[in-house]
């Protein structure tokens, strides 16, 4: 990002931080989507690329978006930190209007009671799940909210601190050959994937909130019995990917198409690129065109381990209108 680009962003950037105190609200997702109309040509333009597939990747990295590391303060111990007037808002303000060029930004009511921008920070109790706070072990491939229909277009992940060097990973459905034979099973609805982890009641315990058992009827219900999906899906030549290495399985006793989701995440090894997130950096992933994960690392438990910010953008807000409270709510139940 270029110091011309980021003074007209910083403009918007004061006048939002003028009217809210807090990026949490859907008054400021709607003023950020509107917001976002005035960002810089340059900008718009990537990311409508970006969107429309115009360009050969499944990622974009942005970088030099300014994060103030001593005004930021510690690094948060858990993703439970308090939701408004944090010291950050300037770098929330930033990154929610920022990812807007590419589509509208919205929560899921079973994580973290919606929250649009996620804190991902290491948590020495989950070191070995599969959850952002996990470390001693590789966050194996998958898509964001892959069990649900209404997953996210596209995420976009800022990091204000990466001390440890923890690898992201990518890899990008475009880089890949899919012979005809394995298309046609993975683009059959031979596959189940369970919601993960971070949409169960006792990964959303909170000082901050309390939240009511039934927002989860409709997880337990996908729990109990998810239906059939396919792994590939939409264009033949230009596939969206709907995945989750450690949620997902064939259908039981078809071994074929366990077979083709094995070979398809083999595939996704052998393509693999990563990146060592700097504070600043702001990674755009395509969610339904590239997988990610993360690598093992080591971290410095304290007042400056890893931090990175997530935000899910949609391109049909519309669409998740039942799944809302109301027009105007931005979180999934
Ligand atoms: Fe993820």
């Amino acid at each position: 990002m270029s110091p011309l680009e980021w003074s007209a962003i910083a403009r918007i950037v004061n006048e939002l931080e003028q009217s809210f105190g807090s990026v949490e609200t859907p008054e400021f997702a709607d003023a950020c989507s509107l917001s976002a109309h005035q960002l810089p040509r340059s900008l718009r333009e990537l990311a409508h690329r970006f969107k429309y597939l115009h360009l050969p990747c499944g990622a974009v990295l942005l970088s030099g978006v300014p994060v103030d590391d001593e005004r930021i303060g510690p690094s948060p111990a858990h993703w439970d930190a308090p939701w408004r007037n944090p010291p950050n808002l300037r770098e929330e303000i930033a990154q929610c209007l920022i990812s807007a060029a590419l589509g509208d930004i919205f929560g899921w009511r079973t994580q973290e009671n919606g929250r649009f921008l996620r804190h991902i920070v290491p948590i020495d109790k989950e070191r070995n799940e599969q959850l952002g706070g996990s470390s001693s072990t590789t966050l194996v491939w998958h898509n964001e909210e892959a069990f649900h229909a209404l997953r996210c277009d596209f995420l976009s992940i800022f990091c204000y601190r990466n001390e440890e060097r923890a690898e992201t990973i990518l890899s990008y459905i475009g880089d890949l050959h899919i012979p005809d034979e394995k298309w046609a099973v993975l683009a059959a609805p031979r596959f189940v994937i369970l919601p993960d982890k971070s949409h169960l009641p006792d990964q959303n315990i909170s000082e901050h909130w309390r939240l009511d058992d039934h927002a989860f009827e409709h997880i337990r219900r996908m729990h109990a019995d998810p239906q059939p999906v396919p792994a590939l899906s939409g264009a033949r030549e230009q596939p969206f990917i709907q995945v989750d290495e450690a949620f997902m399985k064939a259908l039981p006793g078809d071994q074929e198409a366990a077979e083709a989701l094995n070979w398809l995440l083999r595939q996704f090894d052998a393509h693999k690129s990563a990146v060592v997130m700097q504070p600043g950096d702001m990674l755009w992933i395509d969610n339904k065109r590239a997988v990610h994960g993360r690598s093992i690392y080591q971290p410095n438990y304290g007042a400056r381990h890893r931090w990175l910010r997530r935000v899910n953008l949609t391109l049909n807000l519309r669409g998740s209108l039942p799944y809302r409270e109301n027009a105007v709510g931005r979180h999934i139940v």
